[in-house]
């Protein structure tokens, strides 16, 4: 396990009340206007689809894919975010399935799906902050339907890095929200790292959005679409 990995669970745990009041019930501008309209067209939620949310946080995108008419299993590995998710959704009931779940254990991973398949699965910016990434996309080759698809939205590693390293993955600490308790850390991965860790799973890309800040010349995030492959 990544030694920092303790660290990072411990900052969520502690910022988790400040993260569900400050996205609250819709969920901030950056999310409404940057990650959801890409996401939302890139994954092309069916009615009736088992789609897993991924590091979801206070629920907030869990309820858009369940007004969607999605049936979503939704996990986060901080027990806090979690109860305060359940809490926050109450009312979509029944069609959201909320779960204490660490991202980087394969076998918990595995158990989440309890002998289904997903459609689809959806991670909102949540990738750089996974102190391990590859147990998910080995987790999702086992539990996704064949020609099933994976969307995550994540800091474009290209244009968010630290110490001018960009092949070096590495760990470095930010804040996601300002104000927030503690700061937290943020697990840096060159796109060949990313793409790679995908592709060896049985992933190939099929979909991919560069974004910026209103007006800006660079993107701040990418939000990649991959597919299983037969
Ligand atoms: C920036 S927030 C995004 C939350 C949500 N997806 C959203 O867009 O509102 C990142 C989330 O990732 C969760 N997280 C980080 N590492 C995780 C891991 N190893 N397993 C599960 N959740 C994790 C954090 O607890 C936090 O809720």
């Amino acid at each position: 396990m990544i030694k920092t990995h303790k660290e990072s669970l411990d900052a969520w745990e502690t910022n988790a009340e400040f993260w569900d009041n400050y996205m609250g019930d819709e969920s901030n501008f950056f999310h409404c206007d940057l990650v959801r309209p890409f996401t939302e067209s890139l994954l092309d939620v069916r009615s009736g689809e088992l789609i897993l949310d991924i590091a979801c946080g206070n629920g907030n995108f869990s309820e858009k894919l369940a007004q969607l008419g999605a049936k979503v299993v939704a996990f986060d590995y901080s027990e806090r975010m979690v109860e305060l998710a359940r809490k926050r959704r109450e009312k979509a009931g029944d069609s959201i399935e909320f779960q204490q779940c660490d991202a980087t254990e394969l076998d918990r991973l595995l158990e989440l799906a309890n002998g289904r398949k997903f459609n689809k699965a959806v991670a909102n910016m949540a990738i750089m902050d996974i102190s391990e990434i590859e147990p998910l996309f080995k987790a999702l080759s086992t539990t996704l339907c064949v020609g099933g698809c994976f969307v995550f939205s994540t800091h474009h590693p290209c244009f968010t890095y630290p110490n001018e390293e960009y092949f070096m993955p590495s760990t470095y600490k930010g804040v996601a929200i300002e104000g927030q308790p503690v700061l937290q850390n943020y697990y840096h991965r060159s796109m060949q790292d990313i793409f790679n860790i995908a592709f060896r799973n049985g992933f190939c890309v099929d979909g991919f959005h560069e974004v910026p800040f209103d007006g800006e010349k660079e993107p701040i995030i990418m939000i990649v679409r991959v597919r299983k492959k037969a």
